[in-house]
């Protein structure tokens, strides 16, 4: 049975950053952004604005009446956890409507967990193929003001159905994980911005592509020769270069090139957005899809990682019609809106976090379907305008 993502659409909000702007307010040469690191935007999130609103809004966009129907089971991978004990997919499953008959889950590990979720869902499939499982990576990157990590911001969120028979993409069987106890990235319980060991965490991200990729090599008997493009994790677009040059080496062939003009395409949503932690790779998968040289019958592999750390290397055949089961991610990211570097930091700040009080958020501003109303009695309160 082919089993593999169906549709696939991105959210984000309304607002964005630009970086060389950012440089300049932090003292920073640009083109250490733009070139050095590789990012031009960033997006900005607004306090009516969460993982439950984006990760809704980006299912909202592409899900039919009939496909709703057949949503088993809805799983929201995140590291940007709004409730230490209710999932978010609950949240989301009644923005969007659902039978009450599905259930609702939440997984988390760094910003690898989406893929476990579609590894999940490829098992839920193969049990009962008239379902289908919606996955949805959904995160808002925050590591700080004026901290190495801030240029690596970012938010969004990517919603996959994951199906028999499916119109995007199919997974191939082998699929290589690794996970080892490695302090690299973390968020302790007390902390709404995260920790990072910024140069070892590149270190390590190199390692795992490394090993997982050769282990793939080993049991598939396949090499670089056979795949059309990696799609990588990018939490910022320089971290694929990185890897990709770390087993291309001086290589320039065929295969060399087009593994780079691949990269090239698939860095071009990420470079206007950031980190999306658990939606990057997946971010990136359509970005290539959508404006690199991707034709039905391509292998294409992915690459996917989350620190602490967790590595996944996995491959799977393009279908016929897959550029039309993507959501246009162009059209979103040029409506937004340019705001100040005075205005990110004053949305930055203005967030929920760890705020105990009851608070009402002005949704008049956000012009989004889906928005964080506030909270009352320790109850967030969701609305769909
Ligand atoms: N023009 C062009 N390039 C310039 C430049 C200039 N004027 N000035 C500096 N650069 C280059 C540097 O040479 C460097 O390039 P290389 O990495 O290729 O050597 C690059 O810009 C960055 O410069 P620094 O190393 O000095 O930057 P930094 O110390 O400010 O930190 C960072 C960079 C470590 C990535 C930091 O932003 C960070 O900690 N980010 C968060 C951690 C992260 O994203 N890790 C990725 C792996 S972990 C993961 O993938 C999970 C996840 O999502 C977090």
């Amino acid at each position: 049975m082919k089993i593999g993502i169906d549709k696939m659409a991105f959210a984000t909000t309304n607002e964005y950053i630009d970086l060389r702007e950012l440089a300049r307010v932090r003292g920073d040469e640009p083109d250490k952004y733009t070139i050095g690191i590789g990012q031009e935007q960033q997006a900005v999130v607004p306090p009516t604005q969460d993982i439950v609103t984006l990760g809704a809004a980006a299912a909202d966009k592409m899900l039919t009446p009939e496909e709703r129907d057949r949503i088993s089971t809805v799983i929201v991978a995140t590291e940007s956890g709004i409730d230490n004990s209710k999932a978010s997919a609950i949240y989301v499953k009644h923005l969007l409507g659902l039978n009450d008959f599905v259930r609702a889950v939440e997984l988390k590990e760094a910003c690898y967990s989406a893929t476990a979720g579609i590894q999940f869902a490829r098992g839920l499939v193969a049990l009962n193929p008239q379902e289908s499982v919606l996955v949805i990576a959904a995160d808002i990157a925050r590591y700080g003001l004026a901290v190495p990590g801030e240029v690596t911001q970012g938010a969004g969120a990517v919603a996959m159905l994951v199906s028999q028979n499916p119109r995007v993409i199919t997974l191939e069987a082998t699929s290589v994980s690794l996970t080892k106890d490695v302090m690299d990235f973390w968020r302790p319980l007390y902390a709404t911005e995260a920790m990072v060991d910024g140069k070892y965490s590149t270190n390590v991200y190199i390692d795992f592509f490394k090993q997982t990729l050769e282990r793939y090599q080993q049991l598939t008997g396949r090499g670089l020769e056979d795949m059309s493009a990696i799609t990588f994790h990018l939490p910022f677009t320089k971290m694929g270069k990185k890897a990709l040059e770390a087993v291309l080496g001086d290589r320039d062939d065929a295969t060399a090139q087009r593994l780079r003009d691949a990269l090239t395409a698939s860095q071009i949503y990420s470079r206007r957005v950031g980190n999306l932690y658990t939606g990057s790779l997946y971010l990136g998968l359509m970005s290539y899809l959508q404006n690199g040289a991707a034709h039905a019958g391509d292998r294409v592999a992915l690459f996917s990682y989350g620190s602490g750390a967790e590595a996944e290397f996995y491959t799977g055949i393009l279908e016929p019609g897959f550029a039309d089961n993507l959501s246009s991610v162009f059209t979103d990211l040029d409506a937004r809106k340019q705001v100040t570097i005075d205005e990110y930091e004053q949305a930055f700040n203005q967030h929920l976090g760890m705020n105990a009080d009851d608070v009402e958020f002005d949704i008049s501003a956000d012009q989004a379907k889906f928005v964080l109303a506030g909270q009352k009695n320790h109850q967030r309160i969701y609305k769909c305008k």
